[in-house]
């Protein structure tokens, strides 16, 4: 065994040429710290090399044997162009074993790199017996494998099955010399658990999963929790490590893509594995969305929708491209409604006379509803009537809205509507986004126009296409050409729920304001709340959500800049300048959850104070 190896091996200790030295082809090594080795560097020049690496003659030359750290320290970071080393002769087997063995004594071997050096160390003292030679083409495959017949023989006999002889036989033959190896490690171990708990990171986590835990030197609980995100998520998997120095990026899932500087070796195991059950979760609830409105709707389905949501023929035929007796045929003779309404008298639930039909839940629940005061839908949904300022951002009910960056809970919406409009008031949702507005409208049975920057006709033709442009604001209705839409066309409440600055930025199209500067972002409402103003109903309402926007990340309380922050209270400056009055403010908390532990005692030592706080403004006219 590599134990003794050394002592019956000749050594000889001299100093050679680090440009003669050739690199082991034992050595498996895949990463190499920079720092580090300069680190190491230095060390030698001030204190010498106290540790010789090992080489063995070939030909004129040497061939490495171990030392590779040292060597590359030497050769490429200092002046040196001599090395100490120890010359062995050595055979290829033993320079294998040396080799190994050396290897798995290094304090700096991440878990994989360990896993790997032990399956080496293994194959190495096996790989003489043909039987062992022919289970597989690399040495931790030959490991795995023999490793695996083992097993299966001690799992058959412990359940009392009967054991095939031949299997019998390899496991009589290997089962002492595997357990001496194991015992004979520098950290002894059982090759039981070896091949239960360590061997599947090697054999079964995928490669780029390994080269980040060995890049980062996880443990193996981390690089489990990373590989589990990994299945969960590949886009949070890559935002994760790829800018490593980072924490993802979600609004309404964990930390906000400012967040403080964090590595993903500083996270542990736990926080990795929290990630990725969000990130699965969120996954999940993307398909659900997608299924809930893919494929694309009927035109009956999308004629019917957009109609109960009062949206005129006109505009309905103009953003479906049909021409307006077809949308009007639609309209009034509707097979969908009849179908829906029979389904539902007959009991059926709504989620499944929804699928049945191919439509939206709301739609369903537009008629499940009707005659309904709104107490007793907030009932119907399950939803609580809250009857104070203090509204939840967390309780996102998936019925309604896409999954969306920023999405808002219809609960939130809901009791907007029920503090502030009447049934069939009509609302205006300039940045509709995932629809959970004209979704609620549905429920609640109010009118709702809604738009977006994203135009998506084949799922959600309600959210008509525009953008409002910071160069030239447009009112959008009625299209263009004629003058603003008079009387009912007014809407009785704007229910605005724009990018709040500098939030998810990437996750929003180029238009998005969400990329203004702080200076255009602000001009952009002060332009935009006047003309809300202008094209609004005598008595309407504005309901403003957003949030303080102060650059804390990293920075203590008592030194951030106010100069550079954008408050509440700024806006609700420019919504008085602009002719609104202020009503309301609700407090809408989002949870401290997103708030990994690790970040909050980074932010508790810095003295820097989060915001979890949303809030919703609401005003009107003066
Ligand atoms: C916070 S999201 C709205 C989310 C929505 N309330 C929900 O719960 O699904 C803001 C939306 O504003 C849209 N947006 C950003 N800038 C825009 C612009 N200049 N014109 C129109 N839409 C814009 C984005 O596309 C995004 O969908």
């Amino acid at each position: 065994m590599s134990k003794t190896l050394h002592s019956e091996l000749d050594y000889k200790h001299s100093v050679i040429d680090v440009k003669k030295i050739d690199p082991s082809p034992y050595q498996h090594r895949r990463h190499f710290d920079e720092d580090k080795l300069r680190e190491l560097a230095a060390s030698i020049q001030r204190e010498g090399l106290i540790e010789p690496i090992i080489v063995r003659p070939k030909s004129d030359r040497y061939e490495m044997i171990a030392g590779e750290r040292r060597l590359r320290a030497v050769r490429d970071f200092t002046e040196l162009e001599t090395i100490q080393a120890q010359i062995v002769i050595a055979s290829n087997l033993q320079a294998r074993r040396i080799a190994a063995a050396e290897n798995l004594q290094r304090e700096d071997l991440s878990s994989i790199e360990t896993i790997e050096a032990i399956a080496e160390i293994v194959d190495a003292e096996l790989i003489e017996d043909t039987q062992y030679a022919s289970m597989g083409k690399k040495p931790a495959n030959r490991v795995k494998t023999l490793l695996g017949k083992l097993d299966s023989v001690r799992r058959s006999e412990k359940l009392g099955y009967e054991v095939a002889s031949e299997a019998k036989l390899t496991s009589n033959k290997f089962i002492g010399s595997v357990q001496e190896i194991f015992k004979d490690l520098p950290k002894p171990m059982k090759w039981l658990s070896f091949y239960l708990n360590d061997l599947p990171l090697l054999m079964d986590f995928c490669e780029n999963v390994q080269d980040i835990s060995i890049k980062h030197n996880l443990n193996k609980s981390q690089t489990r929790a990373l590989a589990k995100l990994k299945e969960a998520s590949d886009g949070e998997f890559q935002r994760l490590t790829a800018h490593a120095q980072r924490p993802p990026n979600s609004e309404m899932g964990y930390v906000s893509s400012d967040s403080s500087q964090i590595n993903v070796r500083d996270l542990s195991a736990r926080e990795i594995e929290d990630i990725a059950d969000k990130a699965a979760k969120k996954e999940r609830q993307t398909e659900l969305s997608r299924a809930r409105v893919s494929p694309s709707l009927s035109p009956e389905a999308k004629i019917f929708m957009m109609n109960r949501l009062g949206i005129p023929v006109d505009r309905i035929a103009a953003r479906l491209k049909v021409n307006r007796k077809t949308a009007l045929n639609y309209v009034h003779n509707s097979r969908l409604f009849q179908s829906i309404r029979e389904l539902l008298e007959k009991g059926v639930s709504v989620p499944e006379v929804s699928e049945h039909n191919g439509c939206p839940e709301p739609l369903v629940w537009s008629i499940a509803l009707e005659g309904k005061s709104d107490q007793d839908r907030f009932e119907s949904l399950n939803w609580g009537l809250r009857t104070w300022d203090h509204w939840y951002f967390n309780d996102l009910d998936q019925r309604f809205g896409d999954n969306w960056p920023g999405q808002i809970p219809a609960q939130l919406v809901a009791h907007t509507l029920y503090y502030f409009t009447q049934g069939g008031d009509l609302v205006f949702d300039p940045m509709a986004g995932g629809g959970v507005v004209p979704d609620t409208c549905l429920a609640f049975n109010r009118r709702c126009w809604s738009f977006d920057l994203v135009n998506r006709p084949e799922t959600r033709p309600e959210i008509e296409p525009h953008q409002w442009n910071p160069e030239e604001l447009l009112w959008p209705v009625p299209p263009k050409g004629r003058r603003a839409g008079k009387g009912k066309d007014k809407p009785d409440l704007i229910f605005f729920d724009p990018p709040y600055f500098k939030k998810q930025e990437n996750q929003y199209t180029k238009d998005s304001i969400s990329s203004l500067s702080r200076k255009e972002y602000l001009k952009f409402f002060k332009e935009l709340f006047p003309l809300f103003r202008e094209y609004t109903k005598a008595h309407a309402r504005i309901a403003f959500m957003n949030a303080d926007w102060r650059n804390f990340q990293g920075v203590a309380a008592v030194e951030e800049d106010p100069g550079q922050s954008i408050f509440l209270s700024d806006y609700i400056d420019l919504l008085k300048d602009s002719g609104w009055e202020i009503t309301h403010i609700v407090d809408c908390p989002l949870s401290t959850q997103r708030f990994l532990p690790n970040m909050v005692s980074q932010m508790q030592k810095n003295r820097t104070l989060g915001i979890v706080r949303r809030s919703l403004i609401i005003g009107r006219k003066k």
